[in-house]
């Protein structure tokens, strides 16, 4: 008979044995791995609960992980309700199981790996595809938006940082987080100020709404959405020289590009990176001071599970600070 132990990892036990940069490295590694097929990874399929009178929603996210030999699934959903109860609106977990036997081998807490992976994914992204990082802005003063500008300051070089919100209170706490920062934050009255003149434009609400207009992005910037809906006015990818996705299929489907690829007019052979691809060197690309970029990243599930396995070994090594159970018991 087969010994697994099977863990349950907690979300401060993640954050002992992980820290943002090390998050961040396992993440462009993983984009890297699956750029190079090393991945296999089925879209995303989304189970909406609304229809029934749940005001939520979460995501399915399976793949394998070659190089890691682990199997797993990120579970991952955005519920409304959330915030009166002092939760945040995303809440994810990830089961890790063992590829060649289905035996289980952690539950891990996905909050943290969820939020810093969403964060990384801008800042490895713009890193390798922005022309210039001096101004940025950041439509969308939330968790995610916070994770994302913390992993940017890590990667990037940026003087100034503009921050947009329906919220003048979650504009307010955004920026007093950010007190530290060597660049200057900017508490942007409108969207519109937030973006002329803007090196890089980042989407990270839960807005169904154009956001942003086209006249308001100059030549050489780049405009990113993040967010779960459509967030920017369709003119603003149509008039895009590069289009840059982390995944072509799940971008298809979702996202600020899903009207666009239900009504024809945004299909496969549209996208000109994707993300995984350059970092393999298999795509070629050089930013250039007059290409305008649209880039839409809408998360694929390999990243946590790589960051959850990755910490599951640590506990391990150490063995300690984990419930171990006994699921053949
Ligand atoms: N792409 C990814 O990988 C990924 C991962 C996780 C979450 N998300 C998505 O990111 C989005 C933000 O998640 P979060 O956890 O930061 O949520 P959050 O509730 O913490 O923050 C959302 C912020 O958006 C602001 N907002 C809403 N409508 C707005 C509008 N019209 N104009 C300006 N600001 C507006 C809210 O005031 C709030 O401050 C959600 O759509 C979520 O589903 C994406």
């Amino acid at each position: 008979m087969f010994e697994e132990k099977s863990l349950l990892i907690g979300n401060e036990t993640v954050q002992k044995y992980m820290d943002i940069d090390g998050a961040i490295d396992i993440i462009a590694k993983t984009w890297e791995w699956f750029g190079d097929d090393k991945i296999i990874m089925p879209s995303k399929i989304t189970t909406d609960m609304s229809s029934a009178g749940v005001a939520g929603w979460f995501n399915s996210m399976p793949c394998y992980i070659s190089p890691l030999d682990i199997a797993g699934i990120k579970i991952v959903g955005g519920y409304d309700g959330n915030k009166k109860n002092n939760l945040p609106y995303i809440k994810a977990n990830v089961v890790l199981t063992d590829p060649h036997t289905g035996l289980l081998k952690a539950v891990v807490s996905g909050d943290w790996i969820s939020d810093y992976r969403t964060g990384a994914q801008p800042a490895i992204m713009i890193k390798h595809l922005a022309y210039k990082t001096d101004v940025v802005t950041i439509i969308g003063a939330g968790l995610q938006g916070y994770t994302s500008l913390a992993c940017m300051s890590r990667l990037l070089d940026i003087k100034e940082v503009r921050i947009a919100d329906l919220s003048s209170e979650a504009k307010k706490n955004f920026i007093s987080k950010f007190s530290d920062a060597k660049f200057k934050m900017v508490d942007a009255p409108d969207n519109k100020t937030a973006c002329e003149g803007s090196d890089v434009i980042i989407t990270v609400t839960n807005a169904d709404a154009d956001l942003v207009r086209a006249d308001w992005v100059k030549p050489g910037a780049m405009v990113i959405t993040m967010g779960s809906f459509h967030e920017v006015e369709p003119e603003v990818v149509r008039q895009a020289d590069i289009i840059a996705v982390d995944h072509i299929g799940q971008s298809l489907h979702r996202g600020n590009l899903k009207p666009m690829a239900e009504s024809g007019e945004i299909t496969a052979e549209s996208f000109d990176v994707e993300i995984g691809k350059l970092l393999a060197h298999k795509t070629e690309y050089t930013p250039d001071k007059d290409k305008r970029i649209y880039a839409q990243i809408v998360g694929m599930g390999c990243p946590d599970v790589a960051i959850a396995e990755t910490v599951r070994r640590k506990v391990l090594e150490e063995g300690k600070d984990s419930f171990e159970f006994n699921m053949q018991g």
